[in-house]
């Protein structure tokens, strides 16, 4: 059996969580609630196709020549310009990598800092992707809850008082995913000096920072570091366009000479073409003003979602009301299994997609919570499949909570 080959951390029976998450449904009735994907419609092609234009005809051959473990310079130092502006971290380019996709900083994070049975910390529920990333280097997991303003700081220490050898904590703490929430700044700064007092790096994950509806960005957990123990990741997918495969992070010391240590055993440099457009796109074009774009259409997507949610699902259902981002959280009644309920009615019946929340547990133990995602849709089509997923929600709760 080649399986048997397979390295255990792999675990080549269990399929990654993300594999179709990001794929479109392709029932021609369904609603995807589940693709968490931004907005195609929206993508600043043109602009793009003439930053490409530009890169190769400033550079010529020279463009397809390696060029810098670390990504093209002046990228960095317009995102070193961005993180100063919007999340008050004070760096230099030479503390910046330019990665493939914010995923992958976060697995060159996981490759450089975790040796298995390693103790971590994750907020729960937590990206799915990052879970994976983590699950290759086998970590010890601890869960702590998330409240409506991040983190549950009095878990969290209680947790760390019991596990002294914690060494690292995830968070998302911008419009999270899957939840939406985001992280008060108060409680921004406590976690550098729970991190301070307790020993462990943060790693603060933040693709959605820029996606507040109404709000300017919050300072990052970064701009707080006194030890130089916080690891800041973000992307260009979210703002700009996924398949760019552009994030990048910022990091100091030992941890930055120990990410770059793997990134070149990895793959030596991320594309450098690529960062050259998005250099010239940056330098060409003011990269807020589409932000902006984006950000209020993804608010009627979302204001459009919570009316729904308000006004067609049954009270025993909770959800979030995010200010940001592409998702919501949902949770049912604990006697509802939502993957269960998905693949036997929800699909069938109404031809609705979203993703059960399971997979963003790392003890995948928990049932009863789903995520929606509306970025891709219009505030239209949000109302329709709200419409028929709240009917299958409400069949399924009178089922298990019958009106007497
Ligand atoms: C919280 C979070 N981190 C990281 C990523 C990775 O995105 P990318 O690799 O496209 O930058 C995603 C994508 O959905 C995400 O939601």
């Amino acid at each position: 059996m080649l399986k048997n080959l397979v390295a255990q951390r792999v675990n080549p029976d269990v399929p990654s969580a993300l594999s179709g998450l990001f794929v479109n449904d392709p029932d021609p009735h369904a609603i995807s609630f589940a693709a968490g994907s931004p907005n195609e419609r929206l993508f600043p092609v043109k602009e793009m196709q003439r930053a490409f234009n530009t890169a190769i005809e400033q550079q010529g051959a020279h463009l397809f020549q390696y060029q810098s473990m670390q990504g093209n310079l002046n990228l960095r130092e317009k995102l070193v310009a961005r993180i100063q502006k919007w999340g008050h971290v004070t760096t230099t380019a030479d503390n910046v990598l330019v990665t493939v996709g914010g995923q992958q900083a976060i697995e060159l994070v996981a490759k450089a800092l975790l040796d298995p049975g390693d103790e971590m910390v994750v907020e729960v529920p937590t990206y799915v992707g990052a879970l994976a990333a983590f699950d290759l280097y086998q970590p010890t997991y601890y869960s702590v809850d998330l409240q409506a303003d991040g983190l549950d700081l009095d878990e969290l220490e209680d947790t760390l008082k019991r596990h002294p050898g914690i060494k690292l904590l995830y968070t998302v703490p911008d419009y999270h995913n899957p939840t939406g929430i985001t992280m008060s700044v108060a409680k921004r700064q406590a976690l550098v000096t729970l991190a301070n007092r307790y020993d462990f790096i943060i790693l603060e994950d933040s693709p959605y920072r820029d996606l507040g509806y109404a709000n300017l960005p919050l300072p990052a957990i970064k701009s707080f570091d006194t030890q130089d123990r916080v690891i800041f990741v973000s992307s260009l997918s979210k703002i700009l366009m996924p398949a760019l495969r552009t994030g990048w992070l910022v990091a100091d010391g030992p941890i930055l000479d120990a990410i770059l240590k793997v990134r070149l055993a990895s793959d030596l440099e991320a594309n450098g073409v690529i960062h050259a457009a998005i250099a010239n796109y940056m330098e060409e074009n003011d990269l807020d003003q589409h932000v902006n774009v984006l950000k209020d259409h993804y608010r009627q997507q979302c204001t459009a979602m919570v009316a729904a949610l308000e006004n067609d699902f049954p009270e025993e259902v909770s959800f979030t009301r995010p200010k940001g981002g592409f998702f919501d959280w949902v949770t049912l009644p604990e006697e509802l299994d939502a993957a269960a309920l998905l693949s036997q009615q929800v699909i069938p019946q109404a031809h609705i997609n979203y993703v059960p929340g399971t997979n963003f547990y790392p003890g995948r133990d928990v049932h009863n919570s789903l995520r929606l995602c509306f970025s891709g849709l219009s505030p239209a089509e949000i109302s329709a499949g709200m419409g028929r997923l709240g009917e299958q929600v409400k069949a399924a709760v009178r089922e298990v909570r019958p009106v007497l």
